[in-house]
């Protein structure tokens, strides 16, 4: 027999409706969340570090203002995550250790270098792109902090394809290296752009689960197919190709068919062993070590408040 607690989450996610931080969840439930928020997070303090490798170099100054802007952004999406992923009962300094220690994972994609400018605008146009074809259906999660994160990050995330898209136009639009330059980005993000929707369905172990409880709307395949077909109409305007002999369009299917993806470089990326996952790990853990007096300032304050609330 369900208890009632049981049954009222049923219910929740039967009618579609929302399940929020003071309802009883089962414990599969708050994991599975923890672990994909907390994943979420990550990303987004580990993927400022590809582009804030350009701040310095950006071509010009409105250029770097809206770099600036963006990755910092970035850093608020990670704010907001870690602060959903709270509220299922993890403190961060917990999440933030599992990251540090190699045990969280986070975005295969940010495990690649940012090698030109023309990179600022593939990440803009190709890896931003998957992010809010990615995340958009999630601010229908049935858990409330998390859906209610989505809605915020995708409208900003919207803004940061756009200027990824303009750098791109601009560089395809110039000179014929600048035409090149763009192209090379395109060639290298567009393999790990679309692994960024994880593993086929077939090899992905948490999809079945998470659809059942309405985290996720559609599977790995299903999103990555949108994708691809978002992305094609819109290399074409920008003059670029897609580094994919296999790309054709399906009439049958009504959708671009794709060629196959290196799952085993996949593999390795996520395993620790992409082109710049030590770096990005390093380079994370000094920067959690130099905020130590921030934190600890931030502590005795909080101190000195109660204290001075209870006297
Ligand atoms: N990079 C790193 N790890 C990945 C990736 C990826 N691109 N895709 C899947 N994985 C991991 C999963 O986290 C899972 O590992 P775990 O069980 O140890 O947690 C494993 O591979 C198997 O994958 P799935 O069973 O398909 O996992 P899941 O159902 O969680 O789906 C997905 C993966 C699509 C990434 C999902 O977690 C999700 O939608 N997350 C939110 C979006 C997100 O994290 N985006 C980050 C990048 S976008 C940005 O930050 C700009």
């Amino acid at each position: 027999e369900p208890t009632a607690e049981q049954q009222h989450f049923e219910h929740l996610i039967s009618e579609d409706s929302r399940v929020e931080p003071r309802d009883w969840m089962p414990e599969a439930y708050r994991k599975s969340l923890t672990r994909q928020v907390s994943q979420h997070a990550h990303s987004e303090i580990i993927g400022m570090q590809p582009e804030a490798n350009w701040i310095t170099r950006a071509p010009s100054l409105k250029r770097k203002a809206v770099l600036m802007a963006k990755v910092q952004d970035e850093a608020g999406h990670g704010l907001y995550l870690y602060s959903a992923a709270e509220t299922l009962g993890t403190p961060r300094s917990v999440l933030n250790e599992q990251l540090l220690s190699g045990k969280a994972k986070y975005s295969s994609i940010f495990n690649y270098p940012a090698r030109t400018w023309a990179d600022m605008g593939a990440i803009g146009w190709l890896v931003d792109g998957a992010a809010i074809c990615n995340q958009v259906p999630l601010c229908r999660a049935s858990y409330g902090p998390y859906g209610r994160a989505m809605v915020r990050i995708c409208k900003e995330e919207s803004f940061h394809q756009r200027q990824g898209w303009e750098i791109l136009y601009e560089l395809s639009h110039g000179t014929e290296a600048q035409k090149q330059m763009a192209q090379d980005a395109v060639n290298r993000f567009y393999g790990p752009a679309l692994q960024m929707f994880g593993p086929p369905d077939a090899d992905s172990p948490n999809s079945q689960q998470s659809m059942q409880w309405n985290i996720k709307r559609f599977s790995n395949d299903e999103l990555r197919q949108r994708f691809v077909d978002m992305i094609v109409p819109q290399a074409e305007a920008l003059g670029l190709t897609l580094p994919d002999p296999d790309l054709k369009w399906n009439e049958a299917r009504g959708h671009y068919d794709y060629g196959q993806l290196d799952w085993n470089e996949f593999m390795s990326v996520i395993k620790g062993s992409g082109p710049c996952n030590v770096q990005r790990m390093k380079r994370r853990r000094e920067a959690h070590a130099n905020g130590a007096w921030v934190r600890e300032a931030a502590e005795a304050y909080a101190q000195r408040q109660a204290r001075q609330a209870a006297e």
